[in-house]
């Protein structure tokens, strides 16, 4: 039976979501809210705001939705899920008490410790004298974090202690809202970053993949830090066997507290480590795919994903059997020049079928906007050039080949995504 789906959100996520669902065996029309020039291809482009819950909900009984996906973590930490299905809509994301795993560094710190789920050390903190006095005594380097959703800016790194003084006082000023109104100080961890996602219906856990993304805007990991500048899936630095101990040590407690605590997470748990050399740690929670990550996941993924979703919803999972291609794929994002600062919008970007035609290639859009036949540039970061090659060495060569046939001479990227892996391919290690 064709199942009607309304996907919220407008990034490369969402177009590379539209894009799976698009070949799903049962989808029937599918929607995206507000989508961008590139969803616009795959599925109907609707004005609605996923903010907006009862125009959300008006609209799926309108269009008779069967399922509603949810890309971002705002509207699921607001309870969108929990409007939807109120309203006896399904929707696919966890509920808001769930979503505080993100929304909520302090209470996914919490839990963390109460389930002896591998972590920095750290406290909280919503009065300036009590946190000086504890960076004081921890010393430097530290890492200052505002306790709610700052759109990935909540987060300073301080070398020294007066730099640690500086973002407390800075991140209690006000300038976060209530996100800031609280903060988590904790250690200082090194070692190499990696991401692991599971798709879980509260109890069971399907293992999706692994991925390393690129924060920062510059080449060799340089610049301030943004929404991912570029991702590879698989990261070879999760060998199986640290695969397995991440599950057993991080995502099943996980998963289990969740449950004793009343708060069962359902959907997308995409989980950000630091490997360090006493084993993997967890260093945040996000609640929902990865962009650009979810460009390269989809890219592999080589099962039916409505299906998949549909299993996560309605508590199947453990009678779901997910299967990859083969290969390694790579995303490098196109930005507009000037992100993650200010920069400009309406240019044209030229060149994208020649890019797409090339073998193993596709191009997930984010900030663009179709005007008749033309792609206009619409946001910061603005395309995900996504490539499949045998491995990252090769998927990368292959994405910036297509990037090279785009003629947008008001766009950069990094020219050096998926370097750590192709340093070790090199070295065979
Ligand atoms: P988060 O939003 O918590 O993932 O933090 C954003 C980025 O800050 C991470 O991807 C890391 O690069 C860095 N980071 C966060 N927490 C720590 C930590 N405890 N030690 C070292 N780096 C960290
Ligand atoms: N690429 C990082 C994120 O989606 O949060």
């Amino acid at each position: 039976m064709a199942i009607n789906v309304l996907v919220i959100g407008s990034g490369g996520r969402e177009h590379a979501l539209c894009w799976a669902l698009s070949r799903a065996r049962d989808i029937g029309k599918l929607y995206c809210a507000p989508g961008n020039g590139g969803t616009g291809d795959v599925a109907e482009n609707v004005p609605l705001d996923g903010m907006d819950f009862p125009a959300c909900s008006a609209f799926c009984r309108d269009r008779d939705i069967g399922l509603v996906v949810i890309g971002p973590e705002a509207p699921l930490c607001a309870g969108l899920t929990d409007h939807l299905e109120g309203e006896g809509i399904p929707a696919f994301g966890p509920s808001a008490a769930a979503a505080a795993l993100e929304g909520s560094k302090g209470f996914s710190k919490d839990l963390f410790a109460k389930y002896n789920i591998p972590t920095a050390a750290y406290g909280r903190f919503s009065d300036a004298e009590t946190a000086k006095a504890f960076l004081r005594e921890k010393g430097a380097p530290i890492v200052i974090k505002a306790d709610g959703l700052a759109a990935g800016k909540g987060v300073v790194i301080a070398r020294t202690v007066e730099e640690a003084e500086a973002a407390v006082d800075d991140m209690l000023s006000g300038r976060f809202g209530d996100a800031g109104a609280e903060l988590v100080i904790e250690e200082f961890l090194t070692g190499e970053e990696a991401s692991y996602f599971v798709l879980t219906d509260g109890e069971h856990i399907l293992p999706l993949a692994t991925a390393q993304d690129h924060k920062a805007v510059g080449d060799g990991d340089t610049g301030p830090n943004t929404g991912g500048m570029g991702a590879y899936s698989p990261a070879p630095i999760i060998t199986p066997s640290l695969e397995r101990e991440i599950l057993e040590t991080i995502i099943r407690p996980t998963v289990q507290g969740m449950k004793a605590e009343g708060r069962p997470f359902r959907g997308v748990l995409y989980a950000g480590l630091m490997i360090t050399a006493e084993g993997p740690k967890i260093l945040e929670y996000n609640v929902r795919f990865g962009d650009p990550e979810c460009q390269v996941l989809m890219a592999r993924l080589d099962s039916d994903l409505l299906d998949l979703l549909l299993a996560c919803r309605n508590g199947t999972l453990d009678k779901a059997t997910p299967r990859w291609r083969p290969e390694t794929a790579l995303v490098v994002v196109m930005a507009a020049r000037g992100y993650p600062g200010t920069y400009d919008k309406g240019s044209e970007i030229r060149g994208l079928d020649a890019a797409a035609a090339i073998e193993g290639v596709t191009i997930f859009h984010a900030g663009t906007r179709r005007e008749g036949d033309k792609i206009l540039a619409n946001g910061g970061r603005v395309l995900g050039v996504t490539a499949l090659g045998r491995n990252v060495t090769a998927a990368q060569a292959q994405a910036y080949r297509a990037v090279a046939a785009i003629d947008w001479p008001e766009g950069f990227c990094r020219s050096d995504i998926g370097w750590r892996a192709v340093a070790r391919e090199k070295t065979g290690a």
